[in-house]
């Protein structure tokens, strides 16, 4: 496909093409647009998998269509340094914005975005874009319906709703339900940026094309599974989001669990959306549901205080922006799961996230059982579990810590780690977004969460939700450490106890 605005391109032209798209932000003078989804659309561009004659539209108001693109050159600038663009190539893709001003409640404005709406190549293709707070998207989905914009007749029509779909189990349901009254369950794109992660979909080729590795896939093998998100900043600018919703909701129902579905899926007869989400529900469904004597045994739930780092001082959560000085809401949560089916019987899943943490690092760590017993009479350090680390970000790739012996006349043993970088010549690893915003133009939704998994992610949460609802306390852990209270003790009998990542 021909590059049309002369922005360099290095990328190779990998993917299916797509069909020219009518891409409508709603919320297009929003955080997510600038920061993420317009440079994703501009290095879809740039390689190929956006086609040329592509419009993006934007929906909101109170803005001229000229501060919103400055807005977004801005953003350009300032989030996507990668993206090596002067004012005059910004010009040039620019030509491709439309908008469209007006309120989300108001059937004119689906009136006039039906109007804008063009037709390419002889379809009027459409994807949805709902980049709004979670209220609207009923709204939006509502006000499309209203006006036959989700009619398939003349080209595909797609909505992309972000996370979080819903705040526990009734209200996704619910959702569910308003959404599925308006369009049809294939038309629903439910985005979650973690599964558009290269090293996550990375997760399933190497499952499932490494042979080695599925004989050793199992609880006869597998001591636990520790699966993390662990953020250096704190909440920024989000307090009012955060407040209600916590680090639980905030990464673990949603990304960590979905992560989890595909370390612990059997492998699906073909690589397609249904078969992949078929063997993905049958994990949720098979998780066991943690009662409430043991909720204080198998969870954490703890918030940052202040502290230090590079000289800086951090503030504590409770004195953020927007926070109330009495706040209880956890910024580190982890959770001890089990799935009761018969390959992980017994194999701890272990799920924690925090904010205010000394590094930046997501991974899941598959640590193998001890070894039998030790043959050898070292009077070091004895030989440890093998653990197979996927590293998510940064330095997505793998690594695999094995014992050796130490150079010299001993039988002492080191510990070494093998890694295999996921991208060794410094390629460009695709953002999360460029990858699930190209899904949804090919209309391949494997990487999309659906209704039912939504549902029962929610009902394996719920009843850690109850059972913290309540609390008039939390515990505390200094930002930018590890020391956050009662995480020695849930991997108490796990081997090699909590891996902090470095
Ligand atoms: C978002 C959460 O979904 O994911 C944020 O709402 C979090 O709180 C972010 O910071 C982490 O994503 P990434 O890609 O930076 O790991």
């Amino acid at each position: 496909m021909k590059n049309v605005t002369n922005i360099p391109c290095s990328d190779p032209c990998i993917g299916e093409p797509t069909e020219p798209t009518n891409i409508v932000i709603f919320g297009a003078g929003g955080d997510l647009t600038k920061r993420k989804l317009v440079p994703a659309l501009i290095k879809m561009l740039r390689c190929g998998l956006l086609h040329p004659q592509s419009k993006i539209i934007g929906v909101f108001k109170n803005r001229t269509k000229e501060t919103w693109l400055d807005s977004l050159y801005q953003g350009v600038r300032n989030y996507a340094s990668d993206i090596a663009m002067d004012e005059q190539q910004w010009k040039k893709f620019s030509a491709m914005f439309k908008m469209v001003s007006g309120d989300l409640q108001d059937e004119k404005t689906y009136s006039d975005l039906a109007a804008s709406l063009e037709s390419l190549q002889g379809h009027t293709n459409a994807m949805f874009y709902c980049a709004v707070p979670p209220r609207w998207y009923t709204t939006i989905a509502s006000g499309l319906h209203k006006i036959g914009l989700n009619n398939e007749t003349e080209g595909f029509r797609r909505i992309v709703i972000e996370k979080p779909f819903g705040m526990d189990l009734k209200s996704s349901q619910q959702l569910n339900h308003e959404l599925q009254t308006l369009l049809d369950e294939s038309q629903i794109y439910r985005i979650d940026h973690y599964l558009g992660k290269e090293s996550v979909q990375n997760l399933l080729v190497y499952r499932f094309t490494n042979s080695i590795l599925e004989p050793l896939w199992n609880r006869n093998y597998i001591d636990h599974i520790q699966i993390s998100a662990a953020e250096s900043i704190g909440i920024e600018y989000r307090a009012n989001y955060y407040e209600k919703s916590g680090a639980l909701r905030d990464m673990i129902q949603s990304h960590l669990m979905q992560v989890m579905t595909l370390v612990a899926m059997e492998p699906p007869v073909e690589f397609t959306a249904d078969a992949v989400r078929d063997e993905k529900i049958k994990v949720l469904r098979a998780v066991r549901h943690i009662e409430e004597k043991n909720i204080k045994q198998l969870t954490v739930a703890a918030q940052y205080g202040s502290g230090v780092a590079d000289d800086e001082k951090l503030n504590a959560y409770v004195a953020e922006d927007g926070v109330s000085p009495d706040s209880v809401t956890e910024t580190f949560a982890a959770v001890r799961f089990h799935i009761d089916n018969w390959r992980w019987q017994g194999v701890p899943f272990i799920l924690w996230t925090g904010k205010r943490l000394p590094e930046r690092v997501s991974e899941i760590v598959i640590r193998f059982r001890k070894p039998p017993f030790n043959l050898f009479d070292t009077h070091a350090t004895p030989p440890a579990a093998n653990s197979l680390v996927f590293r998510v970000h940064p330095d997505e790739g793998i690594a695999l810590r094995m014992n050796a012996k130490m150079p010299g006349l001993t039988t002492d043993i080191q510990r070494m780690v093998m890694r295999a970088p996921y991208s060794e010549n410094g390629e460009d690893v695709s953002d999360a977004y460029e990858v699930l915003l190209h899904d949804v133009l090919i209309g391949d939704a494997t990487l999309f969460s659906r209704a039912d998994e939504v549902e029962e992610s929610w009902s394996i949460i719920e009843p850690i939700l109850n059972a913290w609802k309540d609390r008039l306390s939390i515990e505390r852990y200094r930002s930018a450490s590890w020391d956050v209270p009662g995480m020695d003790t849930l991997f108490e009998d796990c081997v090699g106890g909590w891996h902090k990542p470095s």
